[in-house]
């Protein structure tokens, strides 16, 4: 990678310490305690531990950004630049023992994220993107497969579950793109599966519902690797709700054909046809 700046070193080293106490934790799951915040929406002690370590790392190294943490509300500031974290992302596969889990953040200033780090904390990856300046998988620079059509092509997709999202609108959409794809993968950790759209593992992913931190990394990921982030229904991303990453305009325009059920306008019962 060109040379990094200091405040993209800064949140690499907060993420790797993060990692750290993941790891720790993950070796001892007699040991961690787990809340459920809301239907299937988990909360572990080795999420609040990662976070406390990534709050004091960037705030001992820029006390005046704010903090959007996934775990707290403090030190939200809607102007000051921002760090948006994701102290573990796929806590449901780590409470489970499964591998596959992430250390996100990202840098936001004027409503723009201008650096993103993801930490895939079990495999050692880590991807960095800096605005203009390309994303990186350590020093490997990323670009998105130059796959075209949907017939070779990989999907990753968040499977809504209970608690979660509108079950028959995501059976359409799934039902369109599995009989065209070569592959539909549910890994469980959003900022990876953007990592991977970044990496050329996959040439899309689409998640309903998703937050800030799931995100703000990962899109700078994609876009600065090519690729093209975007709502479901096409609209510009605004780092929350519904996400569509592609590899590329052909295979976003036929993902964006394909996710059109999940926009379809419910007609009100008086205007169905009789
Ligand atoms: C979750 C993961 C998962 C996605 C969920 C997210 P969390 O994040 O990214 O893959 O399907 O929508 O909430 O709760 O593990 O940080
Ligand atoms: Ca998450
Ligand atoms: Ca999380």
């Amino acid at each position: 990678m060109p040379e990094r700046s200091d405040v993209l070193e800064a949140m690499i080293r907060a993420a790797l310490r993060a990692g750290d106490s993941l790891r720790s934790d993950l070796s001892r799951p007699d040991l961690i305690e787990v809340r459920e915040k809301s239907a299937s929406d988990f909360v572990s002690s080795a999420d609040l531990r990662s976070q406390a370590i990534i709050r004091a790392a960037l705030t001992e190294a820029y006390p005046g950004h704010g903090l959007l943490l996934e775990e707290g509300d403090d030190r939200v500031t809607a102007d000051a630049p921002r760090f948006v974290v994701d102290p573990l992302d796929g806590t449901t596969n780590f409470l489970h023992g499964i591998p596959h889990f992430a250390v996100s953040i990202a840098l936001e200033a004027e409503g723009e994220v201008v650096a993103g780090v993801v930490l895939d904390v079990m495999k050692g990856e880590l991807f960095l993107a800096e605005r203009g300046g390309g994303a990186w998988l350590g020093e490997r620079r990323l670009s998105v497969s130059r796959e075209r059509g949907l017939g070779r092509s990989i999907v990753g997709t968040g499977i809504p579950h209970r608690g979660r999202g509108d079950h028959p609108r995501f059976l359409d959409a799934i039902a369109g793109i599995m009989r065209d794809v070569a592959g539909i993968r549910r890994f469980g950790a959003a900022a990876l599966d953007l990592a991977y759209v970044a990496a050329g593992r996959m040439e899309a992913f689409f998640e309903i519902g998703l937050a800030p931190w799931d995100v703000a990394a990962g899109a700078l990921l994609v876009t600065e690797a090519g690729g093209i982030v975007s709502q479901t229904g096409g609209k510009a991303v605004h780092l929350s709700g519904d996400v569509l990453a592609s590899s590329n305009d052909g295979v976003h325009a036929a993902m964006l054909d394909r996710l059109a059920p999940l926009h379809a306008v419910a007609l009100p019962l008086s205007r169905l046809p009789s």
